[in-house]
């Protein structure tokens, strides 16, 4: 099956081309002008943006949370991500305490296989460094294709590791040239605080957001930066929400170690008075929790300069039956937001049509960096001869209104409802295939495919 997307505008991290792509089977085989026009298939992208599949490094479907699942499997959850542009995501493989390494990669792959509709991969989250993980995680290096590893600061008792284990994990990963991720919030300082409030009988949303304050955030960061810099090992902080946090990241790539950070729509756009809102706030208990207007303006900033290479959605929904249960107490709400589907138009619309970033700089963040920095690229994140065909194409100018009504998420609710954005993915092809046109799905569940992933080349970022 050959391909040929005529008159497009392609945009990459880098160029900026009116020109045609040819593709046959699953790649790119030719990109310029006056090419062949012959094709099984002839898609006419005049006046359409032409961008590389989208990459969301940060994705929780099918996650068991307080007895419940967040509401989005893999067949449904990577149905919408389609919908949005996005080819790959990477989940979350989470050990059990006690459990393996590999019982958790086993039972992600079950929740995977045959259900994806995009390309996926895991990153593995340890929870439990026994004495298995450190032949595991080489394994999983080496054998699995599976190069990152997630670490929690946050959730004491259930997910937190301790700084001793960090620096474990840390010096086994580098040995390998893996990359080590974290969820850099302080969860004993949470935790202190989450008890102050339940005395005071203070259980509202509200206190959701008070009992994660900016400088608990800013201090896990700097304590993960230096244990980084300390191991030497590749390091990314993923979903960073504050000002404060930025600061240390900042810090510590001006003195020359490279650590990374991820950034999400919801920290770049809403705010924390969303708390504000009676019952309805349980919508946006998700942790981090929303920051301050003046916390989004230092993320675009953060974003400009290059200090911010990634925005993933850290994508978690919940039925409002199910964020409404407990609403009385917050520390009972599971927690989490929708948003695989909607996260590339946001980021043109609110980052590139008001200015904030370039429209390479938008390719970097939502495709490029990831594939560079989680050892996908050149095979994803790029439109160059012998990568994927994962392409996008794009209507810079059509409008639409965000709705729970009309978007594919399984979930009652939008983090955005009401919202309108300019900008619309019109077709999607993910290797080679049509996978989107006339905003039908043209696939069925099952063609998405597990990615085994390289090390990263952080020098490319
Ligand atoms: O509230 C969130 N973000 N839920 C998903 C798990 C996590 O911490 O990333
Ligand atoms: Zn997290
Ligand atoms: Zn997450």
């Amino acid at each position: 099956m050959s391909v040929l997307i005529k008159n497009g505008r392609i945009i990459t991290a880098s160029e900026d081309y009116v020109a045609d792509i040819i593709i046959e089977g699953e790649k790119i085989t030719a990109i310029g002008k006056g090419l062949p026009q012959k094709a099984d298939h002839i898609i006419d992208a005049q006046d359409k943006l032409i961008f590389p599949g989208g990459i969301d490094p940060h994705v929780h479907l099918d996650l068991p949370v307080m007895g419940i699942r967040s509401s989005d499997n893999f067949e449904t959850g990577t149905r919408a991500a389609i919908f949005g542009g996005t080819t790959t995501i990477i989940d979350f493989a989470n050990q059990q305490k006690g459990g393996t390494l590999y019982s958790a990669l086993e039972t992600w792959q079950k929740k995977a296989t045959g259900n994806a509709y995009c390309d996926y991969s895991f990153h593995v989250s340890v929870t439990d460094f026994t004495k298995n993980t450190k032949a595991e995680m080489k394994s999983f290096i080496e054998q699995e294709g599976i190069t990152s590893f997630k670490t929690f600061m946050a959730y004491k008792d259930t997910l937190m590791i301790d700084d001793a284990t960090m620096k474990a994990v840390m010096e086994e990963v580098k040995k390998y040239g893996g990359m080590v991720t974290v969820h850099a919030t302080d969860g004993n300082k949470i935790e202190s605080l989450v008890e102050k409030f339940r005395v005071q009988n203070n259980l509202s949303p509200l206190y959701h957001y008070l009992s994660q304050p900016d400088y608990s955030e800013s201090e896990a960061t700097g304590r993960f930066i230096d244990m980084a810099i300390e191991t030497g090992v590749n390091a990314y902080v993923v979903h960073m929400t504050c000002a404060k946090a930025l600061e240390k990241i900042k810090l510590a790539n001006q003195n020359n170690h490279r650590i990374l950070a991820e950034t999400c729509p919801q920290y770049l756009l809403l705010d924390a008075d969303l708390y504000k809102k009676g019952d309805e706030s349980v919508k946006w208990i998700l942790s981090p929790p929303l920051r301050t207007k003046e916390d989004r303006e230092s993320l675009w900033t953060g974003i400009q300069d290059g200090y911010i290479q990634t925005v993933g959605t850290d994508h978690c929904p919940f039925m409002m039956e199910d964020k409404l249960k407990n609403k009385e107490d917050f520390t009972s709400v599971p927690n989490g937001i929708p948003g695989i589907e909607h996260r590339m138009e946001l980021l043109f619309s609110e980052g590139v049509l008001k200015e904030r970033i370039s429209l390479n700089k938008f390719v970097e963040v939502t495709s490029t960096n990831a594939a560079k920095i989680f050892g996908l690229y050149p095979q994803k994140g790029d439109i160059k001869v012998g990568s994927d065909a994962d392409i996008v194409i794009f209507d810079p100018a059509e409008k639409h209104i965000i709705s729970a009504k009309t978007h594919h998420h399984h979930c009652d609710y939008s983090a955005y409802e009401g919202w309108e954005v300019t900008g619309k993915v019109k077709s999607v092809l993910l290797r080679g295939e049509v996978v989107l046109q006339e905003n039908e799905i043209q696939i069925e569940k099952g063609y998405g495919r597990f990615l085994k992933r390289a090390v990263s080349d952080l020098g490319k970022t």
